[in-house]
């Protein structure tokens, strides 16, 4: 844990009368101030969502119902059915969602039908809070109305609340009615019966905390969608990753799916649910309900530019042989009308087809979309090739639109090699790069883009997370640590690097798939791992412009274990600066701001720091605040600054003008 820095003031102090002899290492950095150097991008740290540890349904998609419309393809999959109950999908309201149940009297006055649903390993609910309730039902009786009994129901099959909604019409209408839960559980269960005598047909049953990130009616989750924005992200990223693509074509992401309303958005199968053998997840399908309006609208609310990513005709190339599955070449025209369609949906008059449905979505104004991602992890000749026509297309009817293209799966490598020149050639206004890698990589990897290529396409690190693979890959310190220290070569380079987003987001503690992940969550409680908290103080810090920090005329990447970088900030009226110590010894440091004006006076603002002697420290849904960024001090001698940066600690200083 962090100590305290007045204590070790004085006893190096002490140490220093007493023993002379052994003098402590200080170490000179240097701030030049008489450059303001290149902008630092309002895009350069965001977010990166997708679909993957059942971050959508199930976490950040706030529905407590699995399988609503009863249209996976087992369609009373997430349902347990008692008494006469039947599937049908006949004359279903919603054409793309076809199936609904018929619950009908069981024949004898003690036997009971109905139906209950197990959420998302379960469904957590809150005491006192309330839950609304809807179904899209029809009496199928034509003489008198059917009852149905909805309730809540806790771990020990106790119902903690309950209500009863009348049918009372022949045809199709929507029914809701508000729960109240008398008890916080995080293993709950939705149950409905049937308490007439008759028969009664319900599609589309959903049950929302009435309390969602805006009070929205078809919302995100409060807590989660509110660590999102608490990071005061660039850009946000969505919606993957691989699910961009597909483990077929069949189920990649298709937005033009995902908008419209809820009821009617069908079933996608998620392809995390086989991907990995030792983490099958059969029950893990996109309802779609999460989707492209409701990712701009989170894009808005948080303040950060969209970045849709589209398929570009190649399903998973992990998966799928060169001829496999892909679609040629020659007959790319609906996809690469798909990509137009969403800049019109996103940016169109409510008189064009697409922005009259954002409009009827409830979006008149556009969302201002900018940036557009073609291709998630391709590779290979296959990609280029494809992406030219999107590209030709994009820049014909949307000059203005910044087209992101893939260097493949990894940081290097001859996929890597082969594809940046080809999205130079194509002239992608940003490559995305992905990296998951081993913690000596982000050590050894701060200086990557100190010598890239000014000339071509900006960077954005669309997918990156330190990978301890020692550690069974947590979300320990030290991968955080790292995390920090890699960074600030991505700041220091903020005149290139344009985007960064770490990856996974979101993971479900009992639902995974994949780790490390940024946050963590239950049915209740979320978790912000020291990753979280590295991202956020980038975020927040992030400055205006690049400033140059040096020691001995380089700049700070891992000389000594020590790593920094620094910017200028417009509204603060000065300086950042970030330090990074990755070994296990305090480092004293003076950082002279080199060239100031001679009456030029500063004045210290506010310091944090994450420190930890322990790398192996994690947070815990139990015990989220083990590492969290806790304030820290320096002492500002006129124009040298003088830190001690403790071992293993990421430092983060302003100073004012
Ligand atoms: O973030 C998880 C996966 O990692 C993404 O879906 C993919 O792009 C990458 O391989």
């Amino acid at each position: 844990m962090k100590k305290n820095f007045c204590k070790i003031l004085a006893l190096s102090a002490l140490l220093t009368c007493c023993t002379s002899a052994v003098a402590q290492q200080s170490y000179e950095f240097s701030l030049d101030t008489k450059k303001i150097g290149a902008p630092v991008q309002s895009t350069m740290y965001g977010l990166f969502f997708e679909d993957i540890n059942f971050a959508a349904d199930g976490g950040l998609y706030a529905e407590l119902v699995k399988n609503r419309s009863f249209d996976f393809p087992q369609n009373l999959m997430g349902w347990y059915t008692f008494g006469n109950v039947d599937v049908r999908k006949d004359n279903s309201p919603f054409e793309r969602n076809p199936a609904y149940v018929v619950l009908s009297d069981p024949g004898h006055e003690h036997k009971r039908t109905g139906i209950e649903n197990e959420g998302f390993r379960g469904m957590g609910f809150v005491k006192d809070a309330t839950y609304r309730f809807s179904v899209w039902a029809k009496n199928m009786n034509t003489n008198e109305a059917q009852k149905i009994r909805v309730e809540l129901i806790n771990s020990k099959n106790d119902i903690i609340a309950n209500q009863e909604v009348t049918i009372t019409s022949n045809d199709w209408r929507k029914y809701d009615v508000t729960l109240t839960s008398q008890e916080t559980e995080e293993k709950g269960r939705l149950r409905i019966f049937l308490a007439s005598k008759g028969s009664v047909a319900l599609e589309h049953v959903s049950l929302f905390p009435s309390d969602t990130y805006k009070g929205r009616e078809n919302g995100l989750r409060k807590d989660l969608a509110q660590a999102l924005t608490d990071i005061h992200p660039g850009v946000f990223r969505f919606p993957g990753g691989c699910i961009v693509e597909g483990t077929d074509l069949d189920s990649r992401y298709d937005w033009k799916k995902s908008v419209g309303p809820v009821e009617n958005r069908p079933v996608n199968e998620n392809r995390w649910r086989y991907t990995f053998p030792h983490r099958f997840y059969p029950d893990y399908y996109q309802s779609y309900g999460l989707g492209f309006y409701e990712y701009f609208l989170l894009s808005e609310d948080m303040g950060a530019e969209p970045l849709p990513v589209l398929s570009c005709g190649l399903a998973c190339q992990f998966q799928n042989g060169e001829e496999h599955c892909h679609v040629p070449v020659g007959e790319l025209d609906s996809y690469i009308q798909d990509a137009l369609d969403l800049i019109e949906f996103a940016n169109g008059p409510v008189t064009s087809t697409w922005g009259k449905v954002r409009a009827e979505m409830g979006h008149p104004a556009p969302f201002n979309l900018k940036y557009i991602g073609i291709g998630n992890e391709q590779w290979g000749k296959e990609y280029p090739e494809r992406l030219e026509p999107f590209i030709k297309a994009i820049r014909a009817k949307y000059p203005a639109i910044k087209i992101i293209g893939s260097s493949g799966p990894s940081a290097d490598g001859k996929e890597f090699d082969y594809l940046w020149p080809e999205m130079k050639r194509l002239e992608a206004d940003l490559v995305d790069e992905h990296y998951y890698k081993e913690p000596e990589w982000f050590l050894n990897s701060a200086n990557r883009y100190d010598n890239y290529d000014r000339k071509g396409p900006a960077v954005f690190a669309g997918e990156y997370a330190c990978h301890d693979y020692s550690r069974g890959k947590d979300n320990n310190f030290k991968s955080a640590l790292y995390e920090a220290a890699f960074m600030t070569g991505l700041e220091r380079n903020a005149d290139i690097v344009h985007m960064c987003t770490y990856a996974p987001l979101f993971a479900h503690v009992e639902a995974w798939q994949w780790n490390p992940d940024m946050i963590w969550f239950d049915n209740l409680h979320s978790m912000k791992t020291p990753n979280y908290y590295v991202q956020q103080l980038y975020a927040r810090n992030k400055g205006t412009n690049v400033m140059k920090l040096t020691m001995n005329g380089k700049p700070l990447t891992g000389q000594n274990s020590l790593y920094a970088s620094a910017v200028f900030d417009k509204e603060l009226n000065g300086y950042i600066i970030k330090v990074v110590n990755t070994s296990n010894e305090a480092k004293d440091i003076q950082i002279e701001l080199k060239g100031a004006k001679k009456n030029q006076t500063f004045t210290l603002g506010d310091c944090v720091s994450m420190q930890d002697n322990n790398l192996n420290t994690i947070n815990t849904l139990d015990n989220p605040q083990n590492i969290v960024p806790e304030k820290t001090t320096a002492i500002l001698n006129g124009n040298t600054l003088n830190i001690k940066a403790e071992g293993q600690s990421f430092n983060v200083y302003k100073i004012r003008f």
